[in-house]
């Protein structure tokens, strides 16, 4: 990379240093951005210092050396920490936050920024660190269009193809959550089912095979069920509520007999119980999305 090159790219700055604001630095260094870092705690920027970038002092430096200033930190609260530290004309910068949180979160930050005047774009990183600045790189942008404008050549550094999807704020993260809460509670199924089979003295890896043959009808299940929520219509016709409860009810007795946590059985149970109670026992599994929100 040449000099005129690196004059030629957006100045970065990249605030927050854990693993995913390493792999942020890197990539934006990678594609000639004159990059600066700064992280709370001293002595993460070494590697980085090796590979071009610029280590602030301080963290109103940090920010002040980016037209694109990039936070990725813990949490929104820790966001609010750093931001609360800077005191700092913002003209003729974007502030992006890659932090994952709450879509409230987004919408009290947007504000925040909204009453400053500050150039504000949101986003949430959807896949890990390995596979930033590769083509596996999948991250999705909400907020004000203008922002995402200006940053977007700059932030092709880290995902080719970065995704806005709405001027909403919050949509980021409300997609971020939502796929969040689709992983979390697959892997709890994924141990519970290891869980049963191992106290019924089945190895691991007899029953890998069958636990991927779930896993593979998915993508149809998803896409079916999406139609019908949009369409509003969930026919039972491939498989019941009804049928569903039964199938649950043998599951928590065999984990009670093994002593295993039905915690998340009963959740699911309960659900399905209301449902049934509000009339709708013969319908389809996508109903329950419905259902789950009658919870009060
Ligand atoms: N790692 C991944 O593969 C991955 C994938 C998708 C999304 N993400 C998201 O990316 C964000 C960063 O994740 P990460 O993997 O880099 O590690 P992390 O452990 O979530 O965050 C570590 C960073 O947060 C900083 N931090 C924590 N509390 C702080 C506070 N109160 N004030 C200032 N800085 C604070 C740490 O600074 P110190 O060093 O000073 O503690 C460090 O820079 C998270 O929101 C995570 O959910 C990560």
């Amino acid at each position: 990379m040449t000099p005129d090159h690196h004059q030629e790219r957006a100045p970065v700055t990249v605030a927050g240093l854990g693993p995913m604001g390493q792999a942020l630095a890197d990539a934006f260094l990678a594609a000639g951005h004159p990059t600066t870092v700064w992280n709370r705690t001293a002595g993460r920027a070494a590697a980085l210092r090796d590979r071009g970038a610029t280590e602030a002092d301080t963290i109103d430096q940090a920010f002040g050396a980016g037209t694109i200033v990039v936070i990725c930190v813990r949490d929104y609260d820790a966001v609010r920490d750093l931001l609360d530290m800077v005191q700092l004309d913002w003209t003729g910068r974007t502030l992006v936050n890659l932090t994952s949180g709450a879509p409230d979160q987004a919408r009290r930050l947007a504000e925040w920024a909204g009453a400053r005047q500050i150039s504000y774009l949101d986003g949430a990183i959807l896949t890990p660190t390995p596979t930033i600045a590769t083509p596996a790189a999948r991250v999705i942008y909400s907020g004000s269009s203008d922002a995402y404008a200006s940053a977007r050549g700059t932030l092709s550094a880290i995902s080719s193809q970065p995704i806005y999807l709405d001027h909403n704020p919050s949509a980021a993260n409300s997609y971020d959550t939502a796929l969040l809460d689709i992983f979390h509670t697959t892997v709890h199924g994924i141990v519970h089912g290891f869980a049963l089979v191992t106290a019924e003295g089945i190895r691991g890896g007899q029953f890998a095979p069958f636990a991927t043959g779930i896993a593979s009808l998915l993508p149809e299940m998803v896409t079916r069920f999406a139609a019908q929520l949009d369409a509003g219509s969930h026919p039972g016709e491939r498989s019941t509520i009804a049928s569903s409860r039964a199938s649950i009810r043998h599951i928590i007795d065999t984990a009670d007999q093994h002593g295993i946590d039905t915690g998340a059985l009963h959740a699911a149970l309960a659900v399905i119980d209301r449902a049934t109670a509000e009339g709708h026992g013969g319908d389809g599994l996508s109903y329950l999305a419905t259902a789950l929100g009658h919870n009060d």
